[in-house]
Order: C-alpha cells, then sequence, then structure tokens
C-alpha cells in the first residue's frame, strides 16, 4: 500500500514528522535532503525517536542515547541491539510517498 504522507517540500533537513498508516506509527524524516521513514518506536525500549535528532543520515534516542541508520535501521552502539523496520520512501507528483507491506 502506498500512502501519500506528506507534501515534497513540508520537511526540511534534519526535520521529522509522525504519521500514522494502518495503526501503524511510523517516523518520516528528512536527512540531508533525502526522505527516510522508519518505525516511530525506538527498538530498544518504548520510546519515540520523534524526540530524539538527526544527525547526518542517522537518528539518535533521546533516552538512552542509541544511534540508528536511516538507511537500514541497523542500530549503531547499545544499548539497542536490534533494527528499526524501515519503509520505501518515494517523491511523485508533488508529494512524499511510503510503501508499506499492509
Ligand atoms: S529507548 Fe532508545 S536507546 Fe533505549
Amino acid at each position: 500500500m502506498r500512502i501519500a504522507v506528506a507534501a515534497e517540500d513540508e520537511l526540511k533537513t534534519g526535520q521529522m514528522k509522525r504519521v500514522s498508516i494502518d495503526g501503524k506509527r511510523l517516523l518520516l524524516v528528512n536527512a540531508e535532503g533525502q526522505y527516510y521513514c522508519v518505525d516511530e518506536m525506538c527498538s530498544h525500549e518504548e520510546f519515540s525517536l520523534y524526540f530524539g535528532c538527526i544527525q547526518g543520515k542517522r537518528i539518535k534516542c533521546s533516552l538512552h542515547g542509541s544511534y540508528f541508520n536511516l538507511e537500514n535501521g541497523q542500530p549503531l552502539n547499545d544499548p539497542a541491539d536490534c533494527p528499526l523496520q524501515t519503509y520505501s520512501v518515494c517523491v511523485a507528483d508533488a508529494q512524499v510517498w511510503v510503501e508499506t507491506t499492509t
């Protein structure tokens, strides 16, 4: 399923937007001018990554400080050791679209 979640120019680099698709809480991120979409909740504990920050192509969880690679969801340091789910994103017709499997 492909859903339009934002206007193409809605987020500046380093900004995030929470989106909900079919009950899933996701985070749309503009990192270095590129859009990414990952699960909103940290894989370590139930804490929103929306309260973290974007550094380059990484997102930092503000609760315990783990960084995740936005391209593949992989954790880059402890304490998180599970990847975030990532979702494909494309820009078309002046909108940002996220693809989910549901
Ligand atoms: S909740 Fe994110 S690193 Fe612990």
